[in-house]
């Protein structure tokens, strides 16, 4: 349980579906008010109804858009949340795209940098100077941040780039007392195959039981947290390996997807 101090909301972008949403309801149970970011209101809304025991704020808003954190700051204003209450932040909304770098649609690049890069880049800019210790930044990551992955290149390297900033800022923000963790989960069941031209495997998580990873990890507060056991396994071994055999073994993966 990552029970909430004095600052008492936490804020999920991509709460609307998938790992987002899982997250939700786990801090909701453990008391944390909540700010749940997505494109789909209705999704939102129907989530807030179910979570009855604290307080939720649900923003609409694309990520995608160059202004989406000057907009989320005036509604937290507008609903008198100062930065300073939100005792936790996690970066979950991420898209991912799959099929070779030249027939990647232009939109679909966009979206990868702007959702996966930009935007979690400024939120955490911009909560992490008002935050107060004790405060959490989570950012979810991908086991795919370990390596390059041909066919899903623009994905691989968008999570490379968040794992990177999470592990500095772990040491830059340490001294002030926030805790800054990157989960790297491998594949779990949630709409993020479908939405990335993916085959689902059979077989994986659900997204609730990696939420709960998720919390645990946050409450462990390590740099670095894959989640599950082929994410330790490749996390450990994928930087290892010289660098063309990692490529090339993730490359006849993706093929096989
Ligand atoms: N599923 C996996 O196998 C897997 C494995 C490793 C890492 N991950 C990572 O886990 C995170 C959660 O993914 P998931 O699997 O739960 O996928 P998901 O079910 O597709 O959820 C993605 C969430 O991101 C939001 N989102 C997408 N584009 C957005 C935009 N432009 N603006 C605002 N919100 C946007 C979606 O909401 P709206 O559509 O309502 O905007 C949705 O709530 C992602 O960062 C993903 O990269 C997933």
């Amino acid at each position: 349980m990552v029970t909430p101090r004095a600052p008492s909301w936490a804020l999920i972008t991509g709460a609307s579906s998938g790992l987002g949403r899982a997250l939700a309801r786990r801090c909701a149970r453990d008391g944390w008010n909540l700010v749940l970011v997505a494109r789909r209101q209705e999704a939102l809304q129907e989530l807030a109804r179910q979570l009855e025991a604290v307080q939720v704020l649900t923003v609409p808003l694309d990520l995608r858009r160059n202004d989406a954190i000057d907009h989320l700051q005036e509604r937290l204003a507008a609903a008198q949340i100062p930065l300073s209450r939100v005792g936790m932040l996690i970066n979950n909304a991420g898209v991912g795209d799959h099929g070779p770098f030249t027939d990647l649609p232009a939109d679909r690049l966009e979206a990868m940098l702007q959702v996966n890069v930009a935007a979690v880049t400024r939120l955490v800019y911009r909560f992490a100077r008002e935050m107060t210790p004790g405060s959490t930044i989570c950012t979810v990551a991908s086991v795919a941040a370990f390596t390059p992955g041909p066919l899903m290149a623009v994905y691989y390297a968008t999570k490379a780039y968040v794992l990177s900033l999470g592990e500095a800022l772990h040491r830059e923000l340490h001294p002030r007392g926030i805790r800054v963790v990157t989960v790297c989960p491998g594949p779990f069941r949630s709409e993020f195959h479908a939405a990335a031209g993916i085959r689902e495997a059979r077989g994986l998580p659900s997204e609730d039981r990696v939420a709960r990873r998720v919390l645990a990890a946050i409450r462990r507060g390590r740099p670095v947290v894959p989640v599950g056991f082929g994410a330790r396994v490749w996390a450990w071994v994928g930087p290892r390996l010289p660098r063309s055999w990692a490529v090339r073994i993730i490359h006849a993966l993706q093929r096989r997807r």
